[in-house]
């Protein structure tokens, strides 16, 4: 079976499919009335030989019919506009009463299926916990997990005595009282997987602004986590073979932003 479907009235033999190709696999047409060819076996199916091609004659041929032409223009985003939706970006901590629905949030999951992963593999999978109820629960395990360390030579030990009084006394400083939280999760031992759910993830931090959604990285549930803290993994109960990769909480923002605080100096070498 063929890799790609090619449309031998639309082929130009252009020779771009071959050139874009990541792996190197298609044999560009070269006389008239020939096709470019390729192996299914090597094909990672990216579809840049798809989306690349100027004629529109090629689909690969993994569900075909699912093939999403771009009309010009579509997409684009002038530059400067882009750089302030990016700056403008922050991490949110407060929530209105207001939860996201499921439909809005699998719109903003949607975005982040197109993220990039290594070879194209795509083997980050989602966890979203959307009871507010469950998240102060996972907060909570968070926090059981930081009186374990308490007392110990882990590198967070002076840090949590803090954290632990807070939620004692009835602040949630792990989720910040947020709604909903998603976790990335990937297969078991897989590094290249783990690399690709910070990215899927950092779509998801990035495009969740659009739609009217406020997140933040959860860093210490996911230190407890990816500590292994058993009660916290028992209570996520991701898929069998699943490995957590981090999380994000999110809502609804409570407030909107006025400006865009400084950050450090760029800082660049040229080589
Ligand atoms: C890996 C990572 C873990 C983080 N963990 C937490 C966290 O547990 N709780 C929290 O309130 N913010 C957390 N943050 C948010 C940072 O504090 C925040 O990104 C930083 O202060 C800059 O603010 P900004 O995101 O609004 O630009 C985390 C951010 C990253 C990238």
């Amino acid at each position: 079976m063929s890799a790609i479907i090619v449309e031998k009235d639309l082929c130009t033999r252009c020779g771009i499919c071959s050139e874009v190709c990541p792996m190197g696999i298609i044999v560009p047409a070269k006389e008239e009335g020939a096709v470019p060819e390729t192996s299914a076996d090597a094909c990672i199916r990216c579809g840049h030989c798809e989306v690349f091609c100027p004629a529109g004659a090629i689909t690969v041929n993994d569900r075909p019919t699912e093939k999403e032409p771009l009309p010009a223009g579509a997409g684009e985003i002038p530059a400067e506009t882009l750089a302030l939706y990016l700056k403008s970006r922050r991490s949110v901590r407060c929530y209105a009463k207001e939860p996201v629905p499921k439909e809005k949030i699998l719109q903003v999951l949607d975005v982040a299926r197109y993220a990039a992963s290594g070879g194209n593999g795509q083997q980050v999978q989602w966890l979203v916990i959307h009871d507010k109820e469950n998240v102060h629960r996972l907060a909570g395990l968070t926090v059981d997990w930081m009186r374990t360390i308490k007392n110990s030579s882990h590198p967070m030990s002076g840090y949590v005595p803090g954290l632990i009084a807070a939620w004692d006394a009835g602040i949630d400083p792990i989720c910040r009282g947020a709604p909903h939280l998603v976790v990335a999760h990937i297969p078991e031992n897989n590094p290249v997987a783990s690399v690709d759910a910070f990215i899927a993830l950092t779509h998801f931090d990035i495009a969740a602004p659009a739609f009217g959604i406020g997140a933040c990285w959860a860093g210490f549930l996911s230190m407890a986590a990816r500590s292994s803290y058993g009660p916290l993994l028992e209570a996520l109960a991701l898929p069998a073979g699943r490995e957590y990769s981090y999380s994000l909480f999110f809502g609804t923002p409570k407030y909107r932003t006025r400006g865009i605080p400084r950050r450090n100096p760029l800082k660049v070498t040229w080589g």
